[in-house]
């Protein structure tokens, strides 16, 4: 079993699906309904919808990215102004951290989804 989409909820769908498909090199697909998906290209879908009856409440998504894929997103962060932070309380800005022996880093979507990217996925006991 696998996971195969989630709902995302945003204030503005097309700017949450954009930041973060440009910031993770992927494409914002066709609208869907209510829907506005960006496909990780790993059988999952961010199905970004708009809530505007109530705050969005922030949730995590962690996405596991290449080495090199990590460097690009590092530095469109760094682009386009976005601070990261080695940290996932976001009190260590500018930096990364090496859990696990690969690298980490968390950033704020524009709805204050806490956005992480790691180079190895977490040690479970
Ligand atoms: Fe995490």
């Amino acid at each position: 079993m696998r996971l195969n989409h989630t709902a995302v909820h945003a204030s503005d769908r097309y700017l949450s699906a954009e930041f973060l498909a440009v910031l993770l090199g992927l494409e914002v697909g066709k609208p869907f309904g209510p829907f506005l998906p960006v496909d990780l290209g790993n059988g999952v879908t961010l199905d970004y919808c708009e809530k505007r009856d109530e705050p969005i409440q922030p949730q995590h998504y962690a996405f596991l990215v290449p080495e090199d894929a990590f460097d690009a997103v590092i530095a469109r962060l760094d682009a386009v102004g976005v601070t990261y932070f080695a940290d996932s309380g976001h009190t260590d800005p500018g930096r990364v951290n090496h859990m696990f022996g690969g690298r980490g880093a968390y950033f704020d979507d524009p709805d204050g989804h806490n956005m992480e990217i790691i180079t190895r996925p977490y040690a479970r006991p």
